[in-house]
């Protein structure tokens, strides 16, 4: 894991959007995982704003909640549309998110995996975190092999999306969501976390041991993962002055 400690959340923006923009430009068809949530809104905008050609890119969305249609202003198609898509020429047949309307959930998982494999694989997967430690919407117990499927919303979710529905109570329990074995085969995957009440997910998943219980702490197994964090969500890590050196002092060839 690479960590990446900024100053602020604008700051680590920067370096994600650079990593995300530098692969578009090498990769003009290239598979994207995105991520929804407000960590994720302040990159689509500076994306957006970079003036990249979107024309061969595909996505995949991690999570759609179950029960709200597309059009519902807090479904995550809704988030999508209005915080990338409509701002950059990326061609909507391109773009796949998970049905939450759908009849048949099983069905639709299997064909959103065979749909990921057909694409060729996701080249780099953005992520969020919860302060529960999911990543996608895999909560905590979570298979570390799991693939998409449905998934039952725990409590703290809940409570930190409440304020998105109204109520906690408002909130779908229910959700579709990439597994975190279909995550796992991402090429790369780049996490960003901002504020002081990420630290501790942050902390028990870069330092603390891989277990279900904290669903990103698989991203240990992974070969590839940048974290790119602001300094509140760095604040529990034991090895912060490390992180920093390492990333000051990188070789030539390996800077962005
Ligand atoms: P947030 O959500 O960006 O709104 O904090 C992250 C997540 O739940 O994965």
């Amino acid at each position: 894991m690479e960590i990446i400690i900024q100053p602020d959340a604008e700051a680590a923006t920067a370096v994600a959007s650079h990593i995300v923009s530098q692969l578009l430009r090498n990769k003009p068809n290239a598979v994207l995982g995105l991520a929804t949530g407000r960590t994720t809104v302040g990159l689509y905008r500076v994306l957006a704003q970079m003036k990249l050609d979107w024309s061969g890119v595909t996505t995949f969305n991690l999570d759609e909640y179950v029960g709200l249609p597309p059009e519902h202003a807090q479904s995550y198609h809704t988030f999508m549309r209005e915080n990338l898509f409509r701002h950059v020429n990326v061609s909507p047949e391109n773009t796949h998110i998970p049905d939450g309307t759908s009849g048949n959930i099983v069905e639709l998982c299997e064909q959103y995996e065979t749909q990921i494999r057909a694409a060729g694989g996701i080249d780099l997967q953005i992520l969020g975190i919860g302060t529960d430690g999911h990543i996608g919407f895999n909560e905590p117990t979570s298979s570390l092999a799991s693939r998409t499927r449905l998934k039952t919303l725990t409590q703290q979710t809940h409570e930190d999306n409440a304020c998105y529905f109204g109520g906690a109570d408002k909130v779908p329990d229910h959700v579709i969501t990439m597994g975190l074995g279909t995550i796992m085969e991402a090429r790369q995957c780049l996490l960003l976390a901002f504020g002081a009440k990420k630290a501790r997910a942050i902390a028990s998943t870069v330092e603390g041991p891989i277990t279900s219980i904290n669903p990103a702490s698989i991203l240990q197994m992974h070969p590839k993962v940048t974290v790119c964090l602001d300094r509140a969500a760095a604040a529990d890590l034991k090895r912060a002055d490390y992180y920093r050196w390492a990333y000051a002092n990188k070789p030539g060839w390996q800077k962005f």
